[in-house]
């Protein structure tokens, strides 16, 4: 069969399948089934002064309910507007800073994103889901759940400024996507404000109620900064020695649904790490991608050999299956926060986990990011 006649047969043949829409896998299979995960998502960071000045600006510039549904300005990956994804941090998950001030609402809406809310600066502001009014501090992590009717309020005094982490395109690529405004100006309130975190404010219980079904959405809407913080805190205190940090993540806790025990969203996973002044992590990576936030402090983190240095109010990207380890060089603890899509490649069976071994768990740094 070799030669230069049958080469010339396959390659005719090639064309005349590529004419009829049709494929030869025996060429093509590289292309599908790649020995490990192979994509265009390239990680990056975005400084927190750049960012608050544009949303500022935002402010001055529009109103929500008025010209915008929300006035978010939100993060876009460069590596994925080249393949033309609008709004991408990562294939999965987008991220935007919103603002709110004094007086201002944020109409009502459904959508079938997940959303969640990580309060960043500012007091007075408030989220309604389904009817039930709930506070944002700074810190606290509050859910919208997705076909939750929800809107934004503001009853203070001065700016407030929030992460928002959906599942945009995570949601997109299974086209299943759906909007819908609310008809009315607010969606009635039926419930008393901050009802889900009082009824859950003890860790480990929960309220008896018979007609209960665990599953989504989450009951439990606020997961107060004052919690996590003693969370982490109390990790700190009860570890022995010999036990010390999750030597990728340090004390670290996940957001999750008390009838689940499962993501407090069902689709995007949040976490909180508390890395102590002083200490280096060791890298390791995952399928999994996320966007990080970083809530306090400073450091930098490396990610294929590329070092990300991050200080209070930050954003930056993480994507699959790259190598990353977090440093803490400030004389005080930092606090990282993060969305990811870790639930979905496990329902799917597609989550996998890898320590870095060489070198002592620690990458070579051969280049610094400028954004
Ligand atoms: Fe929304
Ligand atoms: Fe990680």
């Amino acid at each position: 069969m070799a030669g230069i006649n049958h080469e010339a047969a396959l390659s005719d043949f090639h064309a005349s399948l590529r004419k009829d829409s049709l494929g030869p896998l025996w060429t093509d299979l590289p292309h599908m089934i790649t020995r490990e995960p192979d994509h265009d998502v390239e990680p990056y960071l975005w400084k927190w002064e750049t960012i608050r000045n544009h949303v500022l600006r935002a402010g001055e510039l529009l109103k929500p309910g008025k010209d915008s549904e929300r006035r978010v300005v939100y993060l876009q990956n460069p590596s994925l507007l080249k393949k033309g994804l609008i709004g991408y941090g990562t294939y999965t998950l987008y991220a935007g800073i919103q603002l709110l001030q004094p007086g201002e609402q944020a109409p009502p809406h459904i959508h079938s994103q997940g959303a969640i809310r990580l309060i960043i600066e500012g007091k007075g502001a408030y989220t309604s889901v389904n009817g039930e009014k709930i506070n944002m501090d700074p810190g606290d992590l509050v859910l919208t759940p997705p076909y939750t009717w929800h809107e934004h309020g503001h009853e203070g005094a001065e700016p407030v400024l929030w992460m928002d982490g959906l599942d945009v395109g995570l949601v997109k690529s299974f086209a299943g996507s759906f909007f819908q405004p609310y008809d009315g100006d607010s969606y009635p309130l039926t419930k008393p404000a901050n009802y889900s975190s009082y009824q859950f404010s003890a860790p480990g219980l929960m309220p008896v109620d018979e007609n209960a079904q665990p599953g989504y959405p989450s009951p439990l809407l606020n997961y107060r900064w004052v919690d996590t913080e003693r969370a982490l805190g109390t990790m700190a205190q009860g570890s022995p020695d010999v036990v010390k940090l999750n030597p990728h993540d340090g004390y670290a806790v996940k957001y999750v649904n008390p009838t689940t025990g499962g993501p407090a969203d069902a689709r995007i996973g949040s976490m909180m790490q508390k890395i102590p002044a002083g200490i280096h992590l060791q890298a390791h990576r995952h399928v999994h991608s996320a966007i990080y936030h970083v809530v306090r402090g400073t450091g930098y983190t490396v990610i294929d050999g590329k070092k990300f240095e991050w200080s209070q109010g930050d954003f930056f990207i993480l994507p699959p299956w790259t190598w990353h380890e977090h440093v803490n060089t400030g004389d005080t603890e930092a606090f990282l926060f993060s969305i990811d899509d870790t639930h979905v490649l496990q329902v799917l069976g597609l989550e996998r986990q890898e320590a870095y071994t060489d070198n002592g768990g620690y990458q070579e740094v051969t280049s610094i990011f400028h954004p």
